[in-house]
């Protein structure tokens, strides 16, 4: 079968568009909001360390062979895979890993949407100065009643929905390329503005030791799971969108590098945070374990108290909505993609018939957070006990969906894909493609499958 050149979707206008673009789905919350209170939940440098090994063994060659089988199937994740599997005289089915990484993006979405309108929502509190030296029990309450508010939960993840659609229906080039063309600079230099400014008022040195100074007492085996399941996750790995983002590569650029580009820029995004927030954080004393709430609490009592807080807590924010934003248009463009390829619609209808459905889908997320009773559940749900619909979805893509699609995507392109095939389409030297070809026939699927196992509980370690 011949493989198309070009997808119907066009193209990056250049190879640097297609990194920046790439690396706009790469940073998000999971960079900013996610890695750097796993980091402080599982020993600092330690786990630095650990994340910073899941990235280069397993990350990388995985996002080359989505990338690679976006480029050479020129069409959204299923038709993509499955177009490539009947090269490789191979069964059909094998085109789940694609759909399902489809449906998993899509998944995601529906709850990132509504974290991504917490951040939107921050941007206008800082703003006002709803941080100025308030104590840390008023500025939890603060983020308990906004949380918990349905009406305002609501009306922020419209927000984020709404101008992700407008964005995404103009197209590849006038859409996505003109929104990350703008906001991956901007947010680069909000970061590294940042992260002057920590080093200059906050503890910086602290900072640096807590992050780059492995305790190896410190490794746990649950570490390794959370470094490895969050290397997945903020590479926006087994989520269709680098299948996606792939077809829309030009053919002559190389894979390899790009893709090391893209890592490099993601992982750097993750350490600077953590140097931008952590000073702030323990030049007011503030504890580094805290969890999820280390940058909607924590943080914003670090504003509050410290002077030049509105200015700087509202930089911070608008810096958060950047990333996110560059993330949820990513992944609903994969969606729109496939809408388009399979059912003949206009981008315009398929925007709009995926920003309802998935507004529909993200009130499982708001009723949760706000505490419906029709969204509250009690149950064991695949190895994990689940209080919410919202519990459920988390679970669900990120711990099942996300390393299962990992697995069926390194399977398809180290063993069934032909060598050939690989090879003529990464196009890169020979030593790189041989250490690319071992970790995804052998190092990514068994490091997965022991994570997996582990995760639902099927294995314990
Ligand atoms: N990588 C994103 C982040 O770090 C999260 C993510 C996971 C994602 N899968 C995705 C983003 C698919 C876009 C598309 O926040």
């Amino acid at each position: 079968m011949s493989v198309a050149r070009q997808s119907v979707h066009g193209q990056w206008s250049s190879r640097l568009m297609f990194i920046i673009a790439a690396t706009g789905a790469a940073v998000g919350l999971g960079n900013i909001w996610k890695f750097p209170y796993i980091m402080g939940q599982n020993g600092g440098g330690a786990f630095v360390l650990l994340y910073l090994l899941c990235i280069l063994l397993i990350g990388i060659p995985v996002l080359m062979a989505e990338v690679m089988i976006g480029r050479r199937g020129r069409q959204s994740p299923g038709w993509s895979v499955r177009t490539l599997a009947f090269e490789a005289h191979a069964h059909k089915n094998w085109q789940l890993a694609g759909w399902m990484g489809l449906v998993g993006g899509f998944l995601i979405l529906t709850f990132y949407s509504v974290i991504a309108g917490w951040a939107f929502a921050y941007v206008g509190k800082s703003i006002q100065g709803a941080f100025v030296e308030q104590d840390a029990a008023a500025i939890s309450q603060l983020f308990g009643s906004f949380t918990t508010d349905f009406s305002s939960l609501l009306l922020w993840t419209t927000v984020v929905i709404g101008l992700t659609c407008a964005v995404v229906a103009k197209g590849v080039q006038q859409g996505l390329e003109k929104a990350v063309r703008v906001l991956m600079p901007a947010l680069y230099i909000l970061l590294i503005g940042l992260a002057v400014y920590a080093g200059f008022t906050g503890e910086f040195s602290q900072a640096l030791r807590f992050m780059f100074y492995p305790d190896f007492s410190k490794i746990t085996m649950s570490g390794v799971l959370i470094a490895l399941g969050h290397a997945f996750f903020t590479l926006s790995l087994a989520s269709g969108v680098m299948i996606t983002y792939g077809a829309y590569m030009p053919s002559k650029v190389s894979i390899a590098r790009t893709s090391m580009w893209i890592a490099l820029a993601d992982t750097s995004v993750a350490l600077i945070a953590g140097m931008v927030i952590y000073p702030i954080v323990f030049a007011q004393g503030l504890d580094a374990g805290q969890g999820p709430g280390l940058i909607f609490v924590t943080l914003p009592i670090a504003f509050g108290a410290m002077p030049g807080g509105v200015v700087v807590g509202t930089l911070f924010f608008i810096m958060l909505v950047f990333a996110a934003f560059t993330s949820t248009i990513a992944m609903i463009e994969s969606v729109v993609a496939w809408l388009i390829e399979s059912k003949g619609m206009r981008r315009l209808q398929a925007c709009l018939l995926s920003g309802v459905v998935l507004w529909l889908m993200s009130l499982l997320t708001i009723a949760s957070f706000a505490g419906s009773s029709w969204a509250q559940v009690q149950f064991n749900f695949l190895g994990k006990d689940v209080n919410n619909l919202f519990e459920i979805l988390d679970h669900l893509t990120s711990d099942i969906m996300l390393p299962l699609g990992g697995l069926t995507i390194a399977i398809f392109a180290g063993w069934i894909m032909r060598q050939q095939a690989t090879a003529e389409e990464l196009n890169t030297s020979p030593l790189t493609y041989t250490i690319w070809r071992f970790s995804i026939r052998w190092f990514t699927p068994i490091a997965i499958l022991l994570v997996f196992l582990n995760l639902t509980g099927i294995l314990s370690l």
